[in-house]
Formats: C-alpha cells, sequence, structure tokens
C-alpha cells in the first residue's frame, strides 16, 4: 500500500473515532471498556474473528464492485488444501451413517465472456448436520465432507453431499459476549464453501447459501449477499440446489 494512502486512511479512522465519541459523549469509562473488549479478544486469540465478523466481508464488496464474475465470499477459518479428488458422479466423502439430507449441487461454470469452462475445478468444503468441519473438530474421519471436483465438457457439474448446518461462532469468549451484549444470535446460516479456478481466469472463493436456510438476513459475519443465494427445489426427500459460476479471465482488469 502506498504510504500517502495508508496515511490517509489512518488520519480519516482517527478522525472517525474522534467524532464518534464526540457524537455519543462517550465518557472515560466507557472508552475503557471498549478499549477491554478488543485487549480481551487478543488475548483470547479471537483478535481476528472480532475483526472478521464485522468488517471483512465488506471488504470483499469492494473487491467484487471491479468484477463482472460471481461475488466474492469469506474463506473462513476452516479451509485445508488437499482434499480428495473426487471422480464422476462426484460423491462428497461422507460417514457412512452421515446425518442429514441428500444435497444434490449443480450448475455451471462460465467466463464473464459467457464462454463455457469445462476444465474448472472446484474445491468444497462444509460444516456436517451437527455444524461441525471435519480437520477441526475431532472425531470426524480426515477429509469428511471436503473434496475436489471437475466441471463436464460443457461447464456443467453435480456434486452429491448432505445438506450442512447453520453452526454458531465462538460463543464462550469476548466474541460471544460483543454478540449478545448487542442482542444478536452467534449464527451464520448454513453454506457451502467452494474455490473455483480454471485455466487464464482467476480464483473465485466464496461461499454458498440456500435460498431457504435460517439467518439469511442476520448472519453473525454479515457476510450474505444477494448474488450468492442458491434457489433449492426438493424431489422427494432430496433437496436440489442450483448456482452457475461466472469467472473473471486474468486479462479482465
Ligand atoms: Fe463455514
Amino acid at each position: 500500500m502506498p504510504n500517502d494512502r495508508l496515511i490517509a486512511i489512518i488520519e480519516d479512522f482517527e478522525k472517525t473515532l474522534l467524532e464518534l465519541v464526540q457524537r455519543h459523549r462517550i465518557t472515560h469509562e466507557e472508552y475503557r471498556k471498549a478499549t477491554e473488549v478488543v485487549l480481551a479478544s487478543v488475548q483470547a486469540g479471537e483478535g481476528s474473528i472480532l475483526f472478521d465478523v464485522f468488517l471483512e466481508a465488506e471488504t470483499l464488496d469492494v473487491e467484487s464492485a471491479h468484477r463482472k464474475g460471481s461475488p466474492l465470499g469469506l474463506l473462513g477459518p476452516f479451509y485445508l488444501p488437499g482434499a480428495p479428488r473426487l471422480e464422476p458422479p462426484n460423491m462428497m466423502p461422507r460417514r457412512p451413517d452421515e446425518k442429514g439430507d441428500t444435497l444434490i449441487f449443480r450448475g455451471a461454470v462460465r467466463s464473464t465472456t459467457g464462454e463455457a469452462l469445462p476444465f474448472a475445478e472446484f474445491d468444497m468444503w462444509q460444516a456436517d448436520a451437527d455444524g461441525n468441519y471435519s480437520g477441526i473438530m475431532p472425531g470426524i474421519p480426515a477429509w469428511n465432507l471436503r473434496g475436489r471436483f471437475g466441471t463436464a465438457v460443457d461447464g456443467t457439474f453435480e456434486v452429491t453431499t448432505i445438506q450442512p448446518a447453520p453452526y454458531p461462532v465462538p460463543g464462550d469468549g469476548p466474541i460471544g459476549g460483543v454478540l449478545r451484549e448487542l442482542g444478536r444470535h452467534l449464527y451464520r446460516p448454513a453454506h457451502l464453501h467452494l474455490q473455483v479456478t480454471a485455466p487464464d481466469h482467476e480464483v473465485l472463493t466464496t461461499q454458498l447459501y440456500f435460498a431457504d436456510g435460517d439467518y439469511l438476513a442476520t448472519d453473525a459475519a454479515n457476510a450474505v449477499r444477494d448474488g450468492l443465494i442458491a434457489p433449492v427445489e426438493l424431489d422427494g426427500d432430496v433437496r436440489i440446489a442450483t448456482y452457475d459460476f461466472v469467472l473473471e479471465p486474468h486479462t479482465a482488469r
């Protein structure tokens, strides 16, 4: 970042905070309490969560505004590189007794030029029906509900998995306390995490939500965007979610 931009942003940040103190007549005691929350979050190892919950998604909107492709989403803290490569019919690794409704996720990948992308690759990871991730929560088999797969010759894809559950951001520490003080719940709506790559295109890291999901309007991380909500159809007990991804060519900007 150029030094003059850094100076301008920090000076504006300082001015904004000073104006906030005056506007709300913030007392010294209130100031101390606010700074203690930030310090306690850092000491509890929740420093990044504090800022990610309140601010991170907004910076992705700034990036997305310059793009014609699908909106960017949060990577989140639970990505693990090296998930198993699946082959059609692309069944996500699951326990024999995996809980949750069957979810078929399908769609297509194309470029902003409209061209179908037959060599696109997905890296997908998700929570289970209890809201937990393999490799993070002990007791879940390695790579459960994590997999990589590709598009077909016409740029379409389909993967079969289970419906993930909403899950809370950590509630025991200072962040949970802040959200509760604000009268907010701690939950993130159910979502799929995806990284989509294709030759000569920029990597798309995003999260997809479900049109019939809970907490869409009150996501604890404030990360849901209209362009990231997949419609869902029901076929008996099977849920079918569809989404078409649009990738940005390397030369777009
Ligand atoms: Fe997640």
